[in-house]
C-alpha cells in the first residue's frame, strides 16, 4: 500500500535526508523546498530514466539544454506576457488570497456558497473579492538599469527554450520529420496558493518535450495527428507504471475541457495520479499544433519552417508535447513506494520500494559488527561495488538497526560481511558474502568473486 496521508512522507523525507524545508533555519520559504543528499539522486535517477526512454533509447530524439534568462521577446510571442495568468481572489473577510479555479475544483475542501451561489472564501466562508488576473512568470532585471528595457523572466515552462532552436537543430542534425527535441530542467512560477509538499512549488523541475510531425492535410480534421497525440499518452502512461513503478489503479488520463485548455492548446490529456487528497496532473500531454512555430516564425521575422524534400514546400510542423513535472514525479515516487509491514516480533517495518534503477542507493555494505577483523574485507567489498554501484558503507548500530535505514530509504540489497567471510579462531574465511534483498528479505550466500555478477541480475537497469 502507498502512504496514506502524506505527513507520513514529509516526515520521511526530512528524517532520511531526500527533500528539506528551504531555509529552514529563517522559518523556511512558501511552496520552496531543498533536496538533501538522496533527494538529489533520486532526482538524478528519475530523469536519467526518462532521459533514456525519450532520447537514448529513441533514434527520433534529441536533446538540448537552452539559457534560463533570454530574449524577453519569447515570452511575448509565445503567449506567456499576456496570458500566463491565474484569476486570483482575496477574502473581504480575513484578506486570504486565492485562486480562484482551485477553490471552484473543491481543492480546499468542499466547495462553498452564498445565497447569491458565488463561491466563498474556503478559510472562513467571507465574501470574495471580483477575480483578477495575476501573471505567474517571475520577473527578473539584466543589466544594471532598472527600466523596461532591462526586464526579463525566469522560464515559467522549459518548451520555449526549444521552440526558438528548431532551425539550428534541423540543420545541425540532419532531422527529418517526425522528430523531437527534450529537455529538462528547473521553470519558474509565482503560485500563490499554498502548495502540497511538493506537488506546487514556485521553483521545480520539468522534463519536456516537443514532438514535430508533418502539419495535417486538413486543419480541422487532423485524424494522423489526433493518433499520434494517442499514441504519446499511451506511451508516457506505461512510462509511469513501468519505470517509476506506479500501480495502473492509481494512474488515469483526463481529456481536457475545452474551458482549461491552455492559450497555444487544441487538445490536452493529463496523466493523473490519486493522491492521498485525489486525483491532481502528473503531466500535460498537449496538442501544440503549430501554435509555437507561427508566432516565433512571425515575431522575429524569421519565418520557423521545415522543408519537405518530397513535395519541394516550406511547412510549418505540428507538435505534440509530453511535458512532466519531475519533482512532482518524485513526489509520487516516494508515496507509492512506502510501505509498512509487520515483522515476525510484531514491529512495524517501513520499506520504500523503489524500483531498482530510481533507488538513490542501490547497495549497501554492512559489516555483521564493528569489529576490526571485518573492516578490511567489508571495505574491499565497498570499493568493488562502488565502481559500478552507488553504495553505502555503514557499520555503526546493530545489523537488524541498519537493515532497518536502508529498508526506509529504499536501498534494494544489503551486503553483509561477516566471520564466515574472513574466516574465525584459524578456520579459513569462504570468501563469500550475504546478499539480503529487501523486500523478501530472503538472503543468498554469494562468493565475492561473483558479486557483481549476482548484483547485476537483483538490480535489472542500473
Ligand atoms: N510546457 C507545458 C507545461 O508547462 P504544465 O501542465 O503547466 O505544462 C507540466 O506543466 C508539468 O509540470 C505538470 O504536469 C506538473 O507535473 C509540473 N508542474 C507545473 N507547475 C508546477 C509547480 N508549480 N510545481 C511543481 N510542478 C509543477
Amino acid at each position: 500500500m502507498p502512504a496514506k496521508d502524506l505527513e507520513t512522507i514529509v516526515s520521511l523525507a526530512k528524517r532520511r535526508g531526500f527533500v528539506f524545508p528551504a531555509a529552514e533555519i529563517y522559518g523556511g520559504f512558501a511552496n520552496t523546498y531543498d533536496y538533501g543528499p538522496l533527494g538529489v539522486e533520486l532526482k538524478r535517477n528519475i530523469r536519467e530514466a526518462w532521459w533514456k526512454s525519450m532520447v537514448r533509447d529513441r533514434d527520433d530524439v534529441v536533446g538540448i539544454d537552452a539559457a534560463l534568462i533570454t530574449n524577453p521577446r519569447v515570452w511575448v510571442a509565445s503567449g506567456h506576457v499576456s496570458n500566463f495568468n491565474d484569476p486570483l481572489v482575496d477574502c473581504k473577510k480575513c484578506q486570504m488570497r486565492w485562486r480562484l479555479d482551485h477553490i471552484e475544483e473543491g481543492q480546499y475542501g468542499e466547495v462553498k456558497r452564498n445565497a447569491a451561489g458565488d463561491v466563498t472564501c474556503p478559510n472562513d466562508g467571507g465574501e470574495l473579492t471580483e477575480p483578477r488576473q495575476f501573471n505567474m512568470m517571475f520577473k527578473t532585471q539584466v543589466g544594471t538599469v532598472a527600466d523596461e528595457a532591462s526586464i526579463a523572466y525566469l522560464p515559467p515552462e522549459t518548451a520555449q527554450g526549444i521552440f526558438p532552436n528548431f532551425e539550428n537543430v534541423v540543420a545541425s542534425m540532419r532531422r527529418k520529420l517526425p522528430f523531437g527535441i527534450a529537455q529538462s530542467r528547473v521553470s519558474f512560477r509565482n503560485e500563490i496558493t499554498p502548495g502540497k509538499f511538493i506537488f506546487r512549488t514556485l521553483e521545480f523541475e520539468q522534463m519536456e518535450m516537443e514532438y514535430f510531425c508533418q502539419p495535417p492535410a486538413d486543419r480541422n480534421n487532423p485524424v494522423e495527428y489526433l493518433a499520434l497525440h494517442q499514441e504519446w499518452i499511451n506511451t508516457r502512461l506505461a512510462w509511469y507504471r513501468d519505470t517509476i513503478g506506479i500501480d495502473a489503479s492509481r494512474l488515469r488520463i483526463r481529456d481536457h475541457e475545452k474551458a482549461e485548455l491552455s492559450h497555444y492548446s487544441a487538445g490536452t490529456a493529463d496523466v493523473e495520479y490519486l493522491f492521498p487528497w485525489g486525483w491532481g496532473e502528473l503531466e500535460g500531454i498537449a496538442a501544440r499544433t503549430d501554435f509555437d512555430l507561427t508566432a516565433h516564425g512571425n515575431a522575429s521575422g524569421h519565418p520557423l519552417t521545415y522543408f519537405d524534400e518530397d513535395t519541394k514546400q516550406h511547412v510549418v510542423p505540428w507538435v505534440i508535447e509530453p511535458a512532466a513535472g519531475l519533482t512532482r514525479t518524485l513526489a509520487v515516487a516516494m508515496l507509492e513506494a512506502y510501505n509498512e509491514e509487520l515483522d515476525e516480533k510484531g514491529e512495524t517495518r517501513v520499506v520504500l520500494k523503489f524500483k531498482p534503477a530510481i533507488a538513490p542507493i542501490k547497495v549497501a555494505v554492512l559489516p555483521l559488527s564493528k569489529n576490526e577483523a571485518l573492516r578490511p574485507a567489508a571495505r574491499r567489498v565497498y570499493e568493488m561495488v562502488r565502481s559500478t554501484y552507488m553504495a553505502q558503507y555503514d557499520e555503526t548500530q546493530s545489523i537488524g538497526r541498519r537493515y532497518r535505514r536502508q529498508d526506509e530509504i529504499g536501498t534494494p540489497l544489503c551486503i553483509t560481511v561477516d566471520f564466515q567471510t574472513v574466516g574465525e579462531d584459524g578456520t579459513p574465511g569462504d570468501d563469500a558474502v550475504t546478499i539480503r534483498e529487501r523486500d523478501s528479505q530472503v538472503q543468498v550466500r554469494v562468493p565475492i568473486s561473483g558479486l557483481l555478477e549476482a548484483l547485476r541480475e537483483r538490480l535489472p537497469g542500473c
